[in-house]
Order: C-alpha cells, then structure tokens, then sequence
C-alpha cells in the first residue's frame, strides 16, 4: 500500500466532511462512521489477501458526497460520490483501472438491489456493515438529525434502523467470521430500538 498517498487522500476525505454545510456530516460522521469502515477495510483485506490500497480507497470514498448533496436522494448520491472519487484519485495519479475498481466497489455497497461481485466490493460492503454494528453510528444520527425532534419521527426513525440492521447483518457481510463478530451487536441494537 502506498501509506503516503493513501493517508494524502485520508486527509483530504477528514476535511471534505468538515467543510460540510451539514452539522452531522460536519461534526460527527467521518469520526463515527467513515474512519471506521476504512479501518475494518484495511484489516479484512489484509487479512484475505485483497488490495488493501484500493479497499481502503473504497471506504474513504463510499458515501463522500454525503457532505455535500445529502442521503435524501439515492441517485444524486451516487453519481456524485463517484465524480468526485474519480476526480480526486485522478488528482493523485491512480490509473483508469484503479479508479474504475473503487467505483465497481462503491456503486453495490448498499445491497440493495445491487450486490458486489468484485473482492473489492465485498470487503467494501462488510466494513460498511461493520460500520454500523460496531459503532455507536445509530446513536449519534439521531443526536444530530434535526428533524428526528418528537414521538411520530423517532419511531419512524427506530423502524428504519431495524431494517438497516437486518440489510447490514444479512445481505452486506461477505466474511462469515464477521457476521459472527457482530451478531451479538446486531442482537443488541435490535432489542434497543424495537422497544415500544
Ligand atoms: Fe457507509
């Protein structure tokens, strides 16, 4: 892996998030979120033998337009977040078939209707998970969601969750070993916010 560009492009994604308009984006998701699925990338990848440059990459990039266009719109999000991973790695002098390996992890990192078939994009989608699971992410998007403000929201809000949690644990890990780390997480979110 070369550390000095890799950690170059850290640096750059540490502050695109902190330059965001959005508080959440701004004060919390890059420490809560992105820097824990890069850190789960890293491992598994080099655990599995996977490039582990170009699935760090993947991690650093996976939700980047988040700061700027938002999670509203699926779509927006996507094409966005892969223009700029494609301008910033190009910036860097990643060659075509690099950049276009980040993208082919990025675009099926949901599991929603698409699923990775790539190492790459595999090891993308398990750290994402893992980043949900095994951090305190769930319980910081609601401190910084202005509009999770009364009763009607925060259920709509622990209902969304439960079915983020099932995707995450069911369909977006790819490493057995991992779903069995996380399971007992999985379980314990699950009994927080299923509460009536
Ligand atoms: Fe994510």
């Amino acid at each position: 892996m070369n550390k000095a560009k890799t950690d170059k492009i850290r640096d750059f994604v540490k502050e695109f998030y902190k330059n965001s308009s959005d508080n959440c984006m701004s004060g919390w998701f890059y420490d809560h979120h992105v820097k824990h699925v890069a850190k789960y990338a890293e491992q598994i990848a080099q655990e599995y033998n996977i490039n582990v440059e170009l699935s760090v990459l993947s991690a650093l990039f996976h939700d980047i337009a988040g700061a700027t266009v938002g999670f509203d719109d699926d779509n927006k999000l996507m094409n966005e977040t892969l223009k700029i991973t494609e301008k910033i790695m190009r910036e860097n002098n990643y060659s075509q078939e690099d950049i276009n390996e980040v993208k082919i992890a990025i675009i099926p990192h949901s599991c929603k209707d698409k699923f990775p078939t790539t190492d790459i994009g595999k090891v993308l989608a398990t750290a994402d998970a893992l980043g949900h699971l095994l951090t305190d992410v769930y319980l910081v998007l609601p401190i910084c969601d202005e509009e999770i403000n009364d009763e009607a929201s925060w259920n709509e809000y622990k209902e969304w969750i439960v079915k983020k949690i099932d995707r995450d644990i069911n369909n977006k890990i790819f490493f057995e070993k991992y779903r069995k780390l996380a399971y007992p997480r999985y379980e314990a979110i699950k009994s927080i916010f299923s509460t009536e």
